[in-house]
């Protein structure tokens, strides 16, 4: 048996009328990677806060080494070698890689001048150790999704915690991403380092830990050595029933072209001389549901932030039924039937300082004003239908959005474009974050539309995903297609294959 390092006793958690942790004992096993699950809401972001120091409990108590500890904030966690990668990033993007960092612990050298010379040069072993090779001095917001990920991994590798609490690390890295910081994982491991891993991948999780640890509203239900759990005993402990992705729903109904790209070309945000997106062209018929599947940098981002008029394409038309889109503004389309889901909630999809209601009904705005007045009773129908379809766990409409847990402010940005009443919706891996339950809720929700006629693009990096809802699979690689299979006749191998990724067997 390994030893104890951290250990949580009798944990309580109360946000105002929220019990979200209702009296958890939990352990950290020294050199040992501790997975716990969970639903949206659980509480398993709740229970790393107070571990590092973010937040306090209501009640109960942590001990370190057998001695009792009381963190205020996270300094004093840090300080006591306890490290945590944030769900939400919660990077400075106008500050550059190297900033990020060291923020608040620069490296001083002579006369307490910053040593940007050293912070420089660790910045770079650290992100090669990552295999990003990122130049130190580049603004984060001009890095991807995934690549700030990494940095914000970066950051907290530099403080070299003997505990290391990841919560959700790799919900927008690639598989090869996700191998590299495996073999981060294992080395620190070796070298006694304690790990507790939160992620929705829950094979990905199975593959990395020792140890499983379920959380179920604010209670700890289930907890065993990874050797004897699998899959369903996960899934089983966490919601107490099993789940599938469903199935694409008739291809009886499909109408018109809903959407039509052809020949898009689009600029690297990070790069102005090289092509994102390089010559795709996809159709997409009302009814249709079809699937985009690549590796992170495939260009699938930018093709779809293209198409909603997020960025602009330098080559190529974007067609709405037979309607060249061309010039219209992000809520012109919106208004025509074309809304995106964007990938990055928390930059581009939520107001983080209205509630939970608002975030919702946002989008759709539009369509409650009678005259110029707006219909306060058909907003309210709306937010409350919303909030039923995509299941958001919210103490009402009225609350602040950063009261919800990280999936559950996900579902608001899906319920929010759907509200719209979209004729084509994109949405730009909608699953990340959001748990098995309501992964299939959501998808369940999007064949229902599609039967009606809704045309539905979405990418994924999650190759089960593609052969769920989709009738058709396009791969992307390298800003172009690769090749496109009907999912009815395609196995994830062939998927794999064509986006350039090799099948590792999980
Ligand atoms: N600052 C806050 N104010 C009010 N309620 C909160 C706050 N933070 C969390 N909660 C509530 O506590 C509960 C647990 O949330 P938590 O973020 O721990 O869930 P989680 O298990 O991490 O979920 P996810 O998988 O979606 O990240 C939820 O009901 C959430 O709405
Ligand atoms: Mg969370």
């Amino acid at each position: 048996m390994s030893e104890v390092v951290l250990r949580a006793q009798n944990v309580t958690k109360r946000y105002g009328g929220t019990q979200a942790l209702k009296g958890v004992d939990f352990e950290v096993l020294e050199g040992k990677v501790t997975s716990l699950f969970g639903e949206n809401g659980a509480g398993k972001s709740t229970l790393m806060k107070i571990l590092s120091g973010i937040e306090q409990p209501t009640s109960g108590s942590l001990e370190l080494r057998g001695e009792p500890v009381e963190f205020a904030n996270t300094v004093e966690a840090r300080d006591r070698g306890i490290s945590i990668i944030h769900q939400e990033l919660s990077l400075s993007p106008n500050l550059s890689v190297r900033d990020n960092i060291f923020m608040g612990r620069e490296i001083t050298g002579k006369a307490g001048m910053v040593d940007y010379a050293a912070e420089r040069q660790l910045s770079k072993e650290l992100m090669e150790r990552l295999e990003e090779p990122i130049d130190p001095d580049t603004k984060v917001a001009d890095l991807r999704l995934g690549q700030q990920q990494i940095v914000e991994i970066a950051r907290a590798l530099s403080v070299n915690a003997r505990i290391l609490i990841m919560d959700e690390p790799t919900s927008a890295l690639s598989a090869s991403e996700v191998e590299v910081l495996f073999k981060v994982i294992r080395d620190l491991t070796a070298s006694g380092v304690s790990i507790v891993y939160i992620s929705h991948h829950l094979e990905e999780a199975i593959e990395i830990s020792d140890h499983a640890v379920v959380l179920r509203d604010g209670s700890i239900v289930a907890q065993a050595e990874i050797a004897d759990v699998d899959l369903d005993w996960i899934v089983g402990n966490m919601v107490g029933r099993g789940f599938d992705l469903g199935s694409p729903p008739s291809r009886e109904h499909f109408g018109r072209p809903a959407l039509t790209i052809q020949q898009a070309m689009v600029a690297d945000p990070t790069n102005p001389e090289r092509l994102a997106v390089n010559g795709v062209s996809i159709e997409v018929r009302a009814g249709e549901i079809v699937c985009i599947y690549g590796l992170m940098g495939a260009g699938r981002t930018e093709l779809l932030e293209a198409v909603a008029g997020r960025v602009p394409l330098v080559g190529g038309t974007v067609l709405l039924q037979d309607f060249d889109v061309e010039g219209l503004t992000i809520a012109e389309r919106i208004e025509a039937g074309l809304g995106l889901v964007p990938e990055d909630r928390q930059r581009d999809g939520l107001v983080q300082t209205m509630s939970v209601g608002r975030n919702l009904s946002l989008a759709s705005l539009g369509s409650f004003l009678k005259g110029l007045v707006l219909s306060r009773a058909d907003e309210k129908q709306l937010i409350q239908q919303m909030i039923r379809d995509v299941r958001v766990k919210t103490a009402g409409p009225g609350a602040p959005i950063g009261s919800l847990s990280g999936g559950n402010q996900q579902k608001v940005v899906i319920g929010k474009m759907l509200a719209t009443n979209p004729k084509v919706i994109l949405l730009d891996e909608p699953s990340r974050g959001i748990d098995i339950g309501a992964k299939s809720e959501v998808f369940g929700l999007l064949a229902e539309l599609a039967e009606k006629g809704l045309a539905v693009l979405y990418s994924t990096s999650e190759v089960g995903e593609c052969l769920s809802i989709a009738h058709r699979v396009i791969v992307m690689s390298k800003g172009r297609i690769s090749a496109e299979f009907d999912a009815a006749q395609t196995t994830k191998e062939q998927i794999m294959a064509a986006s350039g990724e090799a099948a590792v067997a999980l």
